[in-house]
């Protein structure tokens, strides 16, 4: 059995962790190449784009892929619709693994915003002193706040267009309470914007924003594809493709049998 794994997550890389030396399991995961040194999951891997839903679906057919785990962002929306589109129609099964998104809980000041558009219209209400952890691409929808400075952190550097006025932080998670709450004191922030990630490794900003009594834009996350299983961890996803690996030995011993009831087995 040939699955890919369409990552670029610590979930989609945990998940490969998991699988590794699988009998019978083949694992491919797919990272689309925008970090410059990115750590990679144990097993096969390949780097960049397929060319859109079709190149998805002729790369599915020609390496013979019989699953697909989409454990790629909750934000990386072309990517998850690209593979609904390529997996129904090579009939390859698609589950989604994404991680629950946060909760607010008592004391955040949290405004929700629908877009990184929609989260630049309501800053300036809220604040002078941005901390933007919303990652180094979509930084277009903040450059023309001219009254505001931004803590940009990001794994690479970003590029233009961005805000004028701007410090830029080149970090990777996890990152602890600690770390933000020094951070926070240090640049004098007096909001936070984040998307709705989820996860462990980059909530304790949330928590240091809530001590701090500071307002955080957090900006909702697009829809899984409609018909889309999804699962939370990367252990339900494990389960799910062995399931899949066992039904699949199963069927093919089947087959054999029929072929030559004398083989059994
Ligand atoms: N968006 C975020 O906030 C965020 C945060 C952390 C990590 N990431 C990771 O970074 C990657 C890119 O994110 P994005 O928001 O730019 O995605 P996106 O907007 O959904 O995808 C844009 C294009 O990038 C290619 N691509 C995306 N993920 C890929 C993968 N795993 N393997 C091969 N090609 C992939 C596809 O190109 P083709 O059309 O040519 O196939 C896709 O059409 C994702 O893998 C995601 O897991 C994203």
């Amino acid at each position: 059995m040939h699955l890919l794994i369409l990552g670029g997550t610590t979930e989609a890389r945990r998940l490969a962790e998991l699988l590794h030396g699988t009998p019978g399991l083949e694992v491919t995961s797919s990272l689309a190449g925008r970090v410059a040194s990115p750590r990679l999951p144990p097993g096969g891997t390949r780097v960049g784009g397929f060319g859109g839903a079709e190149g998805l679906t002729a790369w599915l057919r020609e390496h013979g892929a019989d699953a697909v785990v989409d454990a790629t962002h909750p934000f990386a929306g072309t990517i998850s619709f690209h593979a609904a589109r390529a997996a129904a129609t090579a009939r390859v099964p698609l589950l989604a693994l994404r991680r629950p998104g946060w909760t607010p809980v008592e004391g955040d000041r949290w405004h929700e915003a629908g877009s990184l558009e929609e989260a630049a219209r309501l800053l300036p209400a809220l604040g002078r002193r941005v901390f933007l952890t919303t990652g180094r691409t979509g930084l277009a929808a903040f450059a023309d706040l001219e009254q505001l400075w931004f803590l940009v952190r990001s794994v690479d550097a970003p590029e233009p267009p961005h805000p004028a006025a701007m410090e830029v932080l080149l970090d990777r998670g996890p990152f602890t309470l600690d770390g933000e709450r020094g951070l926070l004191r240090r640049h004098r922030i007096d909001v936070v914007v984040t998307k709705d990630s989820g996860g462990a490794a980059t909530a304790p900003k949330l928590a240091a924003a809530r001590e701090a009594g500071v307002p955080v834009v957090v900006v909702r996350r697009p829809p899984v594809p409609t018909g889309v299983p999804v699962v939370p961890g990367p252990e339900d996803a494990a389960g799910w493709v062995l399931e899949r690996l066992e039904r699949q030995e199963g069927l093919e011993r089947l087959e054999r049998l029929e072929r030559n009831p004398l083989a059994a087995d």
